[in-house]
């Protein structure tokens, strides 16, 4: 039979289209912490793939010679290791600079339970991600700090099955991040992998937050996955003593309101309520705090009533041993930290960080600044690099969407002003705000006019997208002297909370000299000081983050004897040792939240 050769045409476009659009992973399941999982941490085999054969060998078969005459290139079962989760550059010292692709495997026993469908959850992946269960591809990700889930029922059998992940983490001009960043580019499955069940119509994702700018009104919404309209949900909140049934509509998505006398959630009294969510077979609980943030001119109010952000901003490394932060412990370390510090706030910076920092912020009462990383330059006028952007700011926000704690989304960091730059991050504003109308926009900003010698003005465009406005200043690090700080004025073109969401000076612990020779912890110290009575004068501060609160990695900083690959403005050292700076905002915050100082406390 003679095809036409429209028909062929088709054939090859359909043929195409199956292997060049890979597939885009589900809609994400949120709350995964009160799912029914299966945990698939542990020791992954890897293959180091440099050139990328591993797509053409195709190494997603896990292919054993079925013959001693069979050619097969690759073995996971005799290569090395990994743990996941985990980055690959602090695992192995030949891996500390390695930018490509390495190949996972996992063998894993399963079960298949009738009326149950089965997801592959990772928590994030830097930077691009392939899934293939055995032997077939469930899909691609991209962006390294967010969680992304792919169906995995009708490939999954009983029996062993194996999981083969290829992560990429080279960088792209027209990635976010792209090519530049002050932070090291720890590639790898750097969060957990569960494997999550759910009935054939489960609770896909839900917002039960009180509606902006109430204390009484919670308001929200409950999204079904399978649903095709008609399935019975119940909200209750016994505490709180609220129950309510819904009805889903035909895209299985129901809102949610209900007036309430709440306990109010707040750094001061974290309470949480538990949160139980019912469909068909399953009820998913959830620890839900409960309170309102609003600006009211340059005011920022919480439960109505002004507040001041003692913070300081944190990237997600590992105490200690250094790499990506992704435990329970790494997070209660940090938390430890910070708030010995007297911090209220964190300024998770400058991307999504992992889901046990978020739920201890919720349990202990710290505000959350939390950020996408759309930083310094970027494609701007790429349609492609936007939708990365908003895919990374929607999952952010799907996940986090319920933690009291994150009073902020931030949507970028010291990016250059120009039209097609603010146009972009204006379009992520939006997107935001369809995604969460309750939560303050913010951005860090560091262009500033100079409208004197000793007056910075903030007039960026941007601003006018903003509830709040960052800015990065560094006066006395990389602008002008420590000194300046004692005249510098501050001024905005809005009216609106403004937080100093940088500032900070490099010193390795233990290097010491007099206040006036950089990189010594003195003049850490001393800059800390002058800056501090810098901010005491500007008249719409809410709140600061000094950057930052322990040394970390960076390819930037290659000082022998006193970067040695590490930032150092963190006020902990690397080895969790506290410079002088730590003491000096520390007495600051303490005197800010009326507080006796520690020498008052010691009586000296
Ligand atoms: C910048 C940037 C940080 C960077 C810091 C520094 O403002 O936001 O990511 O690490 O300053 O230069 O130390």
């Amino acid at each position: 039979m003679r095809l036409s050769r429209a028909s062929m045409v088709l054939g090859f476009l359909l043929l195409f289209s199956l292997f060049a659009f890979a597939q885009s992973p589900a809609p994400l399941i949120s709350n995964i912490a009160n799912r029914t999982t299966v945990n698939l941490d542990g020791d992954w085999h890897t293959i180091i793939d440099p050139y990328e054969f591993g797509l053409q060998e195709r190494f997603y078969l896990n292919a054993h010679p079925a013959n001693k005459t069979d050619r097969v290139e690759y073995n996971f079962d005799a290569s090395p290791t990994l743990h996941v989760p985990g980055d690959w550059n602090s695992q192995r010292d030949q891996l500390l600079f390695y930018e490509g692709p390495i190949w996972y495997r996992r063998l894993f026993n399963y079960r298949k339970r009738p009326g149950t469908r089965t997801f592959v959850y990772f928590g994030a992946a830097n930077y691009k991600t392939r899934v293939y269960l055995n032997g077939q591809e469930l899909g691609e990700h991209e962006g390294g700090f967010t969680g992304f889930n792919f169906e995995a029922t009708s490939i999954l059998r009983d029996g062993e099955n194996f999981l083969v992940v290829e992560v990429d983490n080279t960088r792209h001009a027209d990635g976010i991040p792209a090519r530049n960043t002050d932070w090291w580019n720890y590639g790898g499955l750097t969060r957990d992998v569960f494997l999550v069940e759910v009935p054939d119509v489960f609770v896909q994702d839900y917002m039960i937050q009180l509606a902006r700018g109430s204390q009484n009104e919670i308001s929200g919404w409950v999204q079904l996955n399978g649903s095709h309209g008609g399935d019975r949900i119940t909200v209750s909140i016994p505490e709180a003593g609220i129950k309510q049934t819904l009805t889903a509509d035909a895209s299985g998505h129901a809102e949610f309101h209900a007036s309430a006398k709440l306990d109010l959630w707040s750094p001061e009294h974290p309470k949480l309520y538990d949160v139980a969510i019912a469909s068909g077979q399953e009820a998913v609980h959830d620890q839900i705090g409960f309170r309102s943030i609003e600006v009211r001119g340059h005011e920022l109010l919480l439960n109505g009533k002004p507040k001041f952000l003692r913070g300081i901003a944190m990237h997600e490394e590992a105490p200690i041993r250094g790499g990506r932060a992704n435990t329970e412990k790494d997070a209660e370390t940090l938390f430890t930290w910070l708030r010995e510090l007297g911090c209220n706030y964190v300024r998770l910076a400058h991307y999504p960080h992992n889901e046990y920092e978020i739920r201890l912020a919720d349990r202990l009462g710290i505000l959350v600044w939390s950020e996408i990383p759309v930083y310094w330059d970027i494609d701007w006028q790429n349609p492609a690099t936007l939708a990365n952007a908003q895919a990374q700011l929607r999952d952010e926000i799907t996940r986090d969407r319920n933690r009291a704690a994150v009073i902020f989304w931030s949507m970028s960091n010291e990016t250059p002003i120009k039209p097609e730059r603010t146009a972009f991050i204006s379009t992520l504003a939006q997107t935001a705000r369809q995604f969460d109308d309750t939560r303050l926009i913010t951005s860090a900003l560091n262009r500033v006019d100079h409208t004197s010698e000793y007056v910075r003005t903030l007039s960026d465009p941007l601003g006018a997208s903003l509830d709040v406005l960052g800015i990065n200043e560094y006066i006395g690090w990389y602008e002008g002297s420590v000194y300046d700080a004692d005249q510098m004025q501050w001024r905005s073109d809005y009216d609106k909370p403004m937080i100093i969401s940088e500032f900070g000076a490099d010193a390795p612990y233990g290097r010491h000299g007099d206040k006036d020779e950089r990189w010594t912890e003195e003049y850490q110290a001393n800059l800390f000081r002058h800056q501090l009575g810098m901010l005491d004068r500007i008249p719409n501060l809410v709140g600061l983050s000094p950057w930052v609160l322990v040394d970390f990695r960076s390819p930037r900083r290659t000082l022998p004897g006193i970067q040695d690959y590490y930032n150092r403005k963190g006020l902990f050292s690397n080895h969790g040792q506290k410079k002088q700076a730590f003491y000096v905002l520390q007495k600051y915050y303490e005197q800010k939240a009326g507080l006796p100082s520690a020498a008052e406390k010691s009586g000296k």
